[in-house]
């Protein structure tokens, strides 16, 4: 058996991809640290086995660890009877009817990028892609939560401390510690809002409004903090990292592009879009979910099991590290066709239909996907029907950008781009 540290870390994920290629389905790496081993399965029955048939066999394990520093008790870090009771209180403020309604905010901030690169187009005539890609799922993600309070908490969104999350490179303790602090300001404007009771649609206002439906008990102002800082984060690094991918492939791939612009182009300007809307756009989904297939945000899947259980024919026991990694599953040579190969056929419906449904989990699956999918999704499709018929991004690095494997699956470094307007 090999032996490793595995965590999310820039070389766990060449240590993963170097098994997979020799091992395949299922594998056990040696963790000395731990003193024992992980598993890693990749097989989509096997997925299927820990996210959905017996997911309840599985708590998050190892990974989550340094997240809860970072995010308390949010929905993401939480387990068992106190998770269930938050994610059924929050799940009906990320439905597409809901998500929807923050059109005018998706709009304005694609207005601002476009003003900015409409400036960088004639001037400099070039972008870092990854900066105004982080910078607009921030500024989404903070006013979908604050609304108009977003002043009050962060006077100039400019110069505003969330940014730390934006510019700061550091994910350690004490980003952790001043993270935090903002929590702090956060609880600050918890209590602004309950003392006010003005009628506001907003996030923070739908948490606040959340009841139990068994006891018809509201959140406190912690649990409420916890799930703003967990919503932040969760909502604007995976969305960011999407665009700046999207960006990039779209600028090394000249055919695709052509024909993303030319949709774009026929479909106009969908503005403050329905949900139902985006259908209108299915090329350009196609290539939004090829990206993710190559470069899955959340590349990494951490869980462990409670009791023992069987995957892939081998018995696993109690208290086991079971990992399973989207960007493995993702280019599993059974289930994709040149799976190194960026080509939005992929998802082409025969090919779709064909496939194993839980060869594709970007947002992995069962009770515990993502809450914010509807809400990247719409972001994600109305940024490029904004940008792409506006602007052709160019002449990237020319060669692929280095990984960054943490938490989140990112470009090690920016990723600029020759811009020039349509
Ligand atoms: C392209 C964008 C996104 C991707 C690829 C993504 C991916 C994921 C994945 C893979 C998980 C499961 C993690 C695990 O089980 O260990 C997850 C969970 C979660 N995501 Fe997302 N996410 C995205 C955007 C968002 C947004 C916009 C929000 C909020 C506004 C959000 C909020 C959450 C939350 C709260 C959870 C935890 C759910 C739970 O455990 O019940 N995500 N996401």
């Amino acid at each position: 058996m090999q032996s490793h540290e595995l965590g999310s870390t820039d070389e766990t994920i060449v240590v993963l991809r170097r098994a997979f290629d020799e091992l395949g389905d299922l594998f056990r790496i040696h963790v000395p640290s731990r003193g024992g081993s992980t598993w890693v399965a990749s097989h989509p029955d096997d997925v299927k086995r820990v996210l959905v048939t017996n997911h309840r066999n599985y708590t998050k394990g190892v990974g989550i660890d340094r997240v809860r520093l970072l995010l308390g008790n949010g929905i993401m870090t939480s387990e068992g009877e106190f998770w269930r009771r938050q994610r059924r209180m929050m799940q009906s403020a990320f439905h597409r009817r809901v998500v929807e309604r923050y059109a005018s905010i998706v709009r304005e901030e694609n207005e601002a990028l476009g003003a900015e690169w409409s400036a960088a187009a004639r001037s400099t005539g070039g972008v870092n892609v990854t900066y105004s890609a982080s910078r607009l799922a921030l500024r989404v993600i903070l006013r979908a939560l604050f609304d108009d309070d977003l002043r009050q908490l962060v006077p100039d969104l400019d110069n505003n401390p969330f940014a730390a999350i934006l510019q700061d490179a550091r994910r350690d303790t004490r980003f952790a510690y001043e993270f935090r602090q903002l929590a702090r300001d956060v609880k600050a404007l918890v209590e602004v809002r309950r003392a006010r009771r003005q009628e506001r649609f907003d996030l923070l206002q739908l948490l606040l409004d959340a009841r139990d439906a068994d006891t018809g008990e509201a959140m406190s102002d912690a649990e409420i903090v916890d799930e703003v800082m967990t919503l932040v984060v969760a909502g604007h690094e995976t969305t960011a990292s999407t665009l700046n991918w999207t960006w990039w492939l779209l600028a090394t791939h000249p055919a695709v592009a052509r024909r993303v612009a030319e949709e774009q182009r026929d479909v106009g300007d969908l503005g403050h879009a329905s949900y139902a809307d985006l259908i209108r756009l299915p090329y350009m989904r196609q290539v939004v979910d090829e990206s993710m297939r190559l470069y899955p945000p959340g590349w990494l899947l951490t869980r462990r099991s409670i009791g023992p259980d069987t995957l892939g024919g081998h018995a696993v026991p109690a208290g086991t590290d079971v990992f399973i990694s989207p960007y493995l599953v993702h280019r599993h040579p059974q289930h994709w066709r040149l799976p190194e190969t960026f080509d939005p056929r992929h998802f082409d419906p025969p090919q779709v239909e064909a496939r194993h449904a839980f060869a594709y989990i970007p947002f992995a699956a069962g009770p515990r996907h993502c809450i914010g999918q509807n809400f990247s999704l719409y972001e994600i499709l109305l940024h490029f029907n904004y940008a792409a018929r506006r602007f052709r991004l160019t002449d990237p690095q020319p060669v692929q950008p280095f990984l960054e494997a943490r938490i989140n699956l990112r470009t090690a470094s920016d990723v600029h781009m020759r811009i020039q307007q349509r």
